[in-house]
C-alpha cells in the first residue's frame, strides 16, 4: 500500500487542495504575462512560516503553468534556495544556474528532449563565457551582477526561439538571501526590471518566510512593491478536511475517517499542513483498511505525538541553548500568548530576537504578544519537561 501522506515532501499536485484565491491570481497574472507587449511580466510572493505550504504551492504553480499548454508556452524553473548558496551575489547566480539547468519543464515532449539534450547544456557552458562561475574561478572583470543578467538573455534568446513565451523562475526560500545578502534583493529587483525592457519574458514566483519582507524592507525596501503578495494561512476546519480526504480518495484508500476525528485533528493541528499530513501518515500507517473512529484516534494519538517528538521537536530544540530550554519550559507555562514580562527571567528580551527569526520556535504575533510557534510544540514542552 502506498501511503499518500508524506509530511517532509511537498504536496505533489495530484494531491493539492485548496489556496484557490492563489491559484486564479497566478493563473491570471500567468495568461496575462505570456501575451502582453511591451513585456510586462507580473511577479508573485508566497509568504509563509515553516511548513505551511511554499513549496507546495510552487509546485502547483509549475504544475498549471505546463497544464495550460493548449494557452500559452510556458518554461518553468524551479530553483531551490540553502543558506550556504545565498551568502553572495555569486553564490545566488551559480546555483540559480545550476538549478536551471537541473530542473526545468516545459510542456512539449520534443522541445523538452532538445532542451535537455543540447540546448540548456549548450547554454550552460556559455554561462561560463560570460562569467557566472564561483569565486576561486572567476576571470572576467564583469560584476556578476551583469554576467548573470546577460546569462539570461541568452537563455531567453534560446526559448523564444523554440516557441516559448514566458519563463517562469521559482525561487524557493528566498528568506535565506534576506539573512544573508539582503543586497542580492536589490540586485534582483533590478535585473527582471531590466530584463523585460529588452524584450525577455521572465516572471518570478518566489518564496520565503515573512522575515524576508520585513529585511526587504529595512534594506531593499522597492524590492516589496516589485511583486504581488500572498501570505499562506494556516487552513480552516473544511481546507483541513478536503486536505486529508483528497488523498485517501485519489490513491483509493479502503479507509474513512468520522467525522469528529477530523474535528480532532483540526482542533490538535490548528490546521497547519505539516502536522495534518504527520497524523494522517501514521494514522494510514496503522490502519490501513476500515473505519477510523474517534476511539482508535485517541488510542494512537499517544504513539503519533512521540513519533512527532522523535521527529520534529526534539530537532527544533537541537539548535536551542539550556538557557533558552529554560525560557521555552517557562513559555510552555504561560497562556497561549503572552508578553515579555510573563517570562519571569532575567534578559528575556536579549533571548527572543533569536528564539523568533533564528531558532523560529517563538511567534511574534502582535506588537508586544508572543506565543510557541505551536500549540503542540507546547504540549510537547510541557509533556516532556522533567526530561529536556
Ligand atoms: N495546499 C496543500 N495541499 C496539500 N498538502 C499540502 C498543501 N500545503 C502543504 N501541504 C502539505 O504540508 C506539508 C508541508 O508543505 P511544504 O513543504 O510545501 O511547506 P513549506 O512551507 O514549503 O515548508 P518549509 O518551510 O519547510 O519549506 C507537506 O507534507 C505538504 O504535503
Ligand atoms: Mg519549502
Amino acid at each position: 500500500m502506498i501511503n499518500p501522506f508524506s509530511p517532509k515532501h511537498p504536496a505533489d499536485p495530484e494531491y493539492f487542495v485548496n489556496r484557490e484565491e492563489i491559484i486564479q491570481a497566478f493563473t491570471k497574472c500567468l495568461k496575462r504575462t505570456a501575451k502582453i507587449k511591451p513585456r510586462k511580466p507580473d511577479n508573485i510572493a508566497i509568504l509563509g512560516d515553516w511548513g505551511i505550504g511554499k513549496t507546495s504551492v510552487l509546485m502547483e504553480f509549475e504544475y498549471i503553468a505546463i497544464e495550460l499548454s493548449e494557452e500559452l508556452n510556458a518554461f518553468a524553473a524551479f530553483i531551490e534556495l540553502t543558506p550556504s548558496t545565498s551568502t553572495d551575489f555569486t553564490q545566488f547566480a551559480v546555483r540559480t544556474r545550476d538549478e536551471v539547468e537541473r530542473s526545468f519543464r516545459v510542456s512539449d515532449m520534443s522541445l523538452l528532449a532538445k532542451l535537455k539534450k543540447e540546448l540548456i547544456p549548450n547554454w550552460r557552458l556559455k554561462t561560463i563565457d560570460l562569467g557566472v562561475v564561483t569565486i576561486e574561478r572567476r576571470y572576467s572583470e564583469k560584476s556578476m551582477i551583469t554576467s548573470f543578467e546577460d546569462s539570461l538573455r541568452e537563455l531567453w534568446n534560446i526559448l523564444e526561439k523554440n516557441g516559448i513565451e514566458v519563463a517562469i523562475l521559482m525561487l524557493d526560500d528566498l528568506h535565506y538571501l534576506a539573512q544573508k545578502f539582503p543586497d542580492g534583493l536589490y540586485d534582483i529587483r533590478g535585473i527582471f526590471q531590466r530584463l523585460p525592457r529588452d524584450d525577455c519574458n521572465f516572471m518570478l514566483a518566489i518564496t520565503g518566510y515573512p522575515l524576508l519582507f520585513e529585511k526587504a524592507r529595512e534594506f531593499a525596501e522597492p524590492f516589496t512593491r516589485f511583486f504581488d503578495r500572498y501570505m499562506l494561512d494556516l487552513f480552516d476546519r473544511k481546507e483541513t478536511e478536503t486536505a486529508i480526504l483528497k488523498p485517501i480518495q485519489k490513491s483509493n484508500l479502503k479507509i474513512s475517517l468520522d467525522d469528529d476525528v477530523i474535528g480532532r485533528i483540526y482542533e490538535l493541528t490548528r490546521g497547519h499542513p505539516y502536522f495534518i499530513y504527520f497524523i494522517m501518515q501514521d494514522l494510514v500507517d496503522s490502519k490501513q483498511e476500515g473505519k477510523i473512529n474517534l476511539e482508535f484516534f485517541q488510542e494512537h494519538y499517544h504513539k503519533i505525538a512521540r513519533h512527532l517528538a522523535r521527529e520534529k521537536f526534539s530537532d527544533d530544540l537541537a539548535s536551542v541553548s539550556e538557557a533558552e530550554k529554560r525560557i521555552l519550559m517557562e513559555m510552555a507555562e504561560l497562556p497561549e500568548t503572552f508578553s515579555p514580562s510573563d517570562v519571569k527571567i532575567k534578559n528575556i528580551r536579549r533571548y527572543l530576537k533569536d528564539l523568533v527569526e533564528n531558532k523560529a520556535v517563538v511567534v511574534k504575533v502582535e506588537r508586544g504578544r508572543y506565543s510557541l510557534y505551536h500549540p503542540l510544540f507546547k504540549e510537547y514542552l510541557l509533556q516532556a519537561g522533567h526530561r529536556i
